[in-house]
């Protein structure tokens, strides 16, 4: 066939081509095809870590993978057909025709394999490897993404985007994280595909043979990790990029934004409605507003003329301040952040050495280069001005990078450690580094004091430095399910710490539509009522008396439930399980939670059902899973793998517990500042067996990593009739000097003296959420919810304690 020249200028698939050569390694193997050149990695028993390129140098500098690989067991074998790696819990297969890479556990059962035919493909710079798709695979998580927790027939693409008001459907949002978890035939495995180039995944959206991904620049660079469930692919894969530190107590608490308050009586009177309301807070947040023009560092000396008196006043009123860190620094002739970046050489540039301008809220800026080691020093110094007026809480922004019109040109330069790279490759991972520069730098400054640093982009790794909230939601119902959907995302996807604006960004909300918001919210990671300057007010008590108390009922309830909540962050920082766990994490083989009327539920916790409704839902069907679930607002048990019908007013979310379970409870208290009644509440929900890591700390230093800390497990065997406390470890003084058991539904047996081995049980009611004032004389009588317990209150020890019922 006559090829005509210009057809050799274009693009056009080019396999990796034969195996040529390959080479042992010190901790895998390395080896040249006919088209590119391969590394594969034994980089631990569960993960093998894949590199391809076109020529032999690697890519070796990444922002997201905090560990070397260990070095650990493996075997190299071959023959005529493939060569073999094969670790403790992995192997892996390189059939030799073509270069394709297969995946097996240590049973031999295919987890994964290059597709036959595509494989690994190479077009331009681009490079994408595509994958068999496996009879019925489903795929979760891939971190800040719309569209269904089963992502199978969608494509996707990494890009981080500054996207007000988004829609439900749109892509990219603001976020990447180049990771998700593959499930078929009761087998598991997660791929991370560690580049920051733009990425493409595509889970079958062509059709049913592939799914692939595509990087657009660098090396194709993935770690493949085996697990035997969901859990311990996100435990291995936050092993890989690091996970949350404890944050402060009160970032625990609710926070209360808008876009913005000021002047500072503005923030005042807000402060203040929350305690005169009697509806608990832990912080204000301060948007835009608060800085002169909008330059960050800098604030209106009018509106604000005394930000320290401010900032302590709220502290002695129990409220945390936030502020907002946008990157732009605005070219302005004397304002000291300019200067000071321009004489140190801080800023993104052109590669001819001029800066790069685009405009942001204080107009035209240069943007700091948080790839560059001196800009990142510099930004956390600045933030010393911050600390020292007593602000604990930063709000890292715009960082996607966002500008007006989007167009940050493709060839900017971007330090990279010294290395080099243009837009193409920072990006994506531009709101890390800033993220990473925020949260260093006020640690710095804080002397020991854990700052709360929340931010909009991202790439994979950002949960060692900040919370990640979604962006610009819409007040709409299906914003509000998206919300939650998107949290649960990115709890698989090493995200523990994460929430959405409550109420929404863009729009206004209905009252009904902010009362489920709320009650959904208090179940969420990061807790957070925000809105869109000239928006109508957004605060609890801005929808009506109703809505007052039902936010006042569910704000409640989630202090409460901190001492459950605060235990359930630990894990997250130890472990990586996030702390709203998508029912794919301990149910992923079950068909039904993957349902889109039931994709929503997800559990707070080990423990706790939530089943978000629509505000106009009156009424709606639950999937239970495996095991039993008490409906938590009556004691009504339901045995799992069923549908129940529940009663969904705006006063009662659906909620169920896991039977067998413990949830430690506290008093309300008014924010994080002020003690609880020195009196630990333990529901034990009877019919099943479970252990419960509990933990307390100071709640604000970093000094429950030196064993300053209080953990013991909980441990209650129903069949036995036991309920143990361990003994304590770490050097923490409980804050509850006793505790007080709440059997549920042992009551009748306990009450009986069927099985009461103590007889000073006390029968008492519990009420959860007291009902709402009936304000409207023609409108329904809302009945409060009671549960009746049997109590016993004991002195709590360090050492172990044991109740038998
Ligand atoms: C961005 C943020 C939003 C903030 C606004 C003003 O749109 O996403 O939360 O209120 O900027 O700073």
């Amino acid at each position: 066939m006559e090829i005509k020249e210009d057809s050799l200028k274009h693009i056009r698939h080019q396999g990796l081509g034969d195996l040529i050569t390959y080479e042992n390694t010190a901790n895998g193997i390395s080896g040249r095809s006919t088209n590119g050149y391969f590394q594969a990695t034994v980089y631990t028993p569960n993960i093998i870590r894949i590199q391809i390129s076109q020529n032999e140098f690697f890519d070796t500098l990444s922002y997201a993978v905090i560990c070397t690989s260990q070095e650990t067991e493996f075997e190299v074998s071959e023959n005529t057909e493939y060569i073999s790696l094969k670790s403790k819990f992995l192997q892996l297969e390189i059939i030799k025709k073509s270069s394709r890479f297969s995946f097996f556990n240590d049973k031999g059962q295919m987890l994964n394999e290059d597709c036959p035919g595509l494989g690994v493909s190479f077009m331009g710079d681009s490079k994408s490897v595509y994958k068999t798709m496996q009879k019925g695979e489903r795929f979760i998580g891939l971190g800040e993404k719309t569209g269904n927790l089963d992502r199978k027939g969608t494509g996707y693409t990494n890009w981080n985007t500054d996207h007000f008001a988004y829609s439900a459907g749109a892509d990219p949002l603001y976020c990447t994280i180049p990771f998700y978890i593959g499930l078929h035939n009761q087998l598991v495995y997660g791929i991370f595909l560690d580049n920051t180039y733009q990425s493409d995944f595509n889970f079958g959206a062509s059709n049913d043979r592939f799914s692939s991904f595509t990087v657009r620049g660098g090396d194709l660079n993935y770690y493949f990790i085996h697990g035997s469930s969901v859990a311990e692919i996100i435990i291995s894969y936050t092993h890989l990029t690091g996970r949350m530190q404890m944050p402060p107590l009160w970032g625990l608490g609710y926070q209360q934004c808008r876009y913005s308050y000021y002047p500072d009586h503005e923030v005042y009177k807000v402060a203040q409605t929350f305690r005169e309301k009697r509806i608990p807070a832990d912080a204000v947040v301060l948007d835009i507003h608060y800085m002169d023009n909008y330059k960050i560092f800098s604030w209106d000396s009018d509106q604000f003329p005394d930000p320290g008196k401010m900032i302590k006043d709220l502290k002695d009123q129990g409220f945390n301040v936030v502020v907002m860190c946008d990157p732009g620094i605005k070219i302005e002739k004397s304002y000291p952040a300019y200067e000071e970046g321009v004489a140190q050489d801080l800023f993104l540039k052109y590669p001819d050495g001029t800066y790069y301008s685009g405009q942001v809220w204080p107009g035209w800026c240069h943007f700091p280069d948080f790839t560059k080691p001196d800009t990142r020093n510099w930004w956390g110094n600045k933030l010393k001005d911050y600390v020292q007026l007593g602000v604990k809480g930063y709000w890292n922004d715009m960082n996607e990078i966002a500008t007006w019109g989007q167009k940050l040109p493709e060839l900017i330069e971007f330090d990279f450690e010294g290395e080099g790279g243009s837009t193409k490759r920072g990006r994506n991972v531009y709101g890390l580094m800033m993220c990473k520069s925020t949260f260093e730098g006020a640690k710095r400054h804080l002397d020991d004091e854990r700052p709360f640093n929340l931010t909009r982009a991202a790439y994979s790794g950002v949960q060692r430095y900040a919370a990640v909230w979604t962006g610009d939601n819409v007040s709409t119902d299906e914003h509000m399910l998206l919300g939650v959907r998107i949290v649960n995302s990115l709890g698989l996807s090493g995200v523990a710490y994460a929430g959405y604006d409550i109420g929404g960004f863009a729009g206004e909300p209905s009252i009904a539509l902010f009362a489920r918001w709320i009650s959904i919210g208090a179940f969420s990671p990061f807790f957070r009522g925000h809105s869109m300057v000239n928006s109508r007010d957004s605060e609890p008590w801005s929808f009506g008396e109703e809505v007052e108390d039902i936010s006042r009922n569910y704000i409640n309830l989630r202090y409460q439930l901190l001492p459950y909540l605060y235990s359930v962050f630990y894990e997250a920082s130890i472990s990586g399980i996030p702390v709203v766990r998508s029912l794919a994490i301990d149910y992923s083989f079950d068909d039904e939670i993957y349902h889109l009327s039931y994709q929503n539920q997800y559990l707070f916790g080990p423990n706790i059902l939530v089943a978000p409704v629509e505000s106009y839902k009156e009424m709606t069907r639950v999937y239970l899973p495996e095991g039993h679930w008490y409906n938590f607002h009556s004691e009504e048990l339901h045995s799992g793998q069923s549908h129940v019908y529940v009663d969904a007013p705006l006063t009662h979310l659906p909620l169920f517990v896991k039977a067998g379970s413990v949830i430690p409870m506290q008093s309300v208290v008014q924010s994080t500042q002020e003690a609880p009644e020195p009196l630990l509440h333990l529901h034990v929900y009877g019919g099943g067996d479970s252990e419960f890591l509990y933990y307390e700390d100071d709640g604000s230093s970093y000094q429950y990593q030196d064993g300053l800390s209080y953990r013991r497990s909980i441990i209650f065997n129903h069949q036995e009739g036991t309920l143990i406390l361990t003994e304590v470890e770490g050097s923490w003084p409980s804050k509850f000097a006793k505790s007080r058991f709440a059997f549920m539904v042992l009551l009748v047996l306990i009450l009986s003296g069927y099985r009461g081995k103590n007889t000073s049980y006390i029968e008492e009611e519990l009420v959860f959420l007291p009902a709402i004032s009936n304000f409207d004389p023609l409108g329904k009588e809302v009945v409060e919810k009671k549960v009746t317990v049997a109590t016993i209150t004991i002195e709590n020890s360090d050492q172990e304690i044991t109740v038998e019922f």
